[in-house]
């Protein structure tokens, strides 16, 4: 099955995904890493494994659409089976939810439904939670609202400060994201 990773920011799930495609630890081919930002971090880490990797961003473009039908593009040029979403900071339009129904896979810093949007940790935090985790979901057309592939449960004790639980989020993310990976590809192969 052949994987494309979108990025926008950092790229630390980017980079343990890649390195279990490397490792064999998901059996697929990861064909390409694109980011809609030229400067994300995760290009840099994208150098590191053998792959193209590619950014364009949605000023460059007229409007979100045509924006949109470019990415689409570069994912049916590399014959992207399967679109994984690790730290994409954008709402998927809807010729590319058509494109690849329950093809795409997000991750998303809490335990979905709640605390869904961009500040999933902070918001779990603020709201003196005892409990919240990371969700992997298909996308859908909602925000962070598609069906739930798996979760991870974090607890959070009174001493952790925001950082300490978002260390201990993206931990559990690392591990659970190229293990739900290398799932869905056994299953869909
Ligand atoms: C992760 O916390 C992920 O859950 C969220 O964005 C963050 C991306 O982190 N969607 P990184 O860029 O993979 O380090």
């Amino acid at each position: 099955m052949k994987i494309a990773v979108l990025a926008s920011g950092n790229g630390s799930n980017f980079e343990v995904i890649a390195q279990a495609i490397k490792d064999k630890k998901i059996a697929a081919e990861l064909v390409l890493l694109f980011s809609d930002h030229h400067d994300a971090y995760v290009l840099e880490r994208g150098k590191k494994f053998d792959i193209p990797c590619e950014s364009f961003e949605l000023k460059e473009f007229s409007d979100k659409q045509s924006y949109e039908d470019a990415l689409l593009d570069l994912l049916t040029e590399y014959n992207v089976e399967l679109v994984v979403l690790a730290g994409y900071m954008r709402i998927i339009g809807k010729n590319l939810l058509a494109a690849f129904p329950n093809r795409i896979v997000n991750i998303h810093p809490a335990l979905l439904p709640n605390f869904p949007g961009l500040h999933g940790i902070k918001d779990a935090y603020e709201a003196g939670v005892k409990e919240t985790g990371v969700t992997i979901h298909y996308v859908d057309s909602g925000v962070d609202t598609g069906p739930i592939i798996a979760q991870g449960r974090v607890e959070v004790s009174d001493e952790d400060s925001l950082s300490d639980l978002e260390t201990k989020i993206h931990q559990i993310e690392h591990q659970l994201y190229p293990e739900v990976l290398a799932k869905i590809v056994k299953e869909n192969s």
